[in-house]
């Protein structure tokens, strides 16, 4: 039987920093699933659909292919009809768009399975919104990951502006409130902690320090 832990919490909270890490460690399979949404996201976008319940965003969703692979590296590669898009989707733009797309009961429906059929075969520590309330309810370990919004636009600013981007931390922290508000008061699967979640609040830890807090929640509980 293989092991699956779940990781949630708001946007910025360095969810996928610290559980690739910490997938590491453990020697197992560290899923995205935030890039799913985003590579849909991606779609829409190409094909000036709004990213709004209804025949359009239905339409796409038949006519295209998302896949989920991995590297030599052992990273995950998210592919839109065979295209590797893994670097394009991480833009504010392609994330405010994440977040919108995935409040329709559609798109959440079409990547169920793709998300749980990987957790099946491997040892996963699979990050997201819903994954130990909705994708994964038997996981084995829980954590609900999440730090203030201040803390979390911090992070995401310094991020991007190392990546050569023009931004500005205000936007940044506006970005940051409007995704937890979208995300946790959509009707389907909203942004929750499970109630057999671990809490970890890492507004006040380094890097390196929350990684060493989730390894050791995880082990504990494992
Ligand atoms: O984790 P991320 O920032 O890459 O996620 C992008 C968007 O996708 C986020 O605003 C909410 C959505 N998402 C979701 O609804 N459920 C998930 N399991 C993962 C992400």
């Amino acid at each position: 039987m293989s092991i699956a832990i779940a990781i949630d919490g708001p946007a910025g909270a360095g969810k996928s920093t610290i559980s690739k890490s910490a997938a590491k460690k453990l020697g197992f399979i560290y899923i995205d699933t935030g890039a799913l949404y985003r590579t849909v996201g991606l779609a829409a976008t190409r094909n000036n659909v709004e990213p709004v319940e209804g025949e359009a965003v239905n339409n796409l969703l038949n006519s295209i292919k998302v896949e989920l692979t991995f590297n030599d590296k052992g990273e995950q590669v998210v592919l839109l009809d065979g295209e590797d898009v893994s670097g394009l989707i991480r833009t504010p733009e392609a994330s405010m768009m994440a977040s919108k797309i995935s409040a329709i009961p559609e798109v959440r429906a079409y990547l169920l399975d793709l998300q749980r059929n990987m957790a099946k075969t491997d040892n996963v520590i699979m990050d997201g919104r819903d994954i130990g309330t909705v994708v994964l309810p038997d996981a084995e370990v829980k954590i609900f990951l999440t730090a203030t919004p201040e803390a979390r636009a911090t992070r995401r600013y310094k991020e991007l502006v190392e990546k050569g981007m023009d931004v500005k931390y205000e936007d940044i922290l506006e970005d940051v409130k409007t995704r937890d508000y979208n995300d946790s008061h959509r009707d389907i699967a909203p942004l929750k902690q499970a109630e057999d979640a671990v809490l970890a609040d890492t507004t006040e830890i380094d890097l390196e320090g929350s990684i060493d807090l989730i390894v050791s929640i995880i082990k504990e509980h494992m």
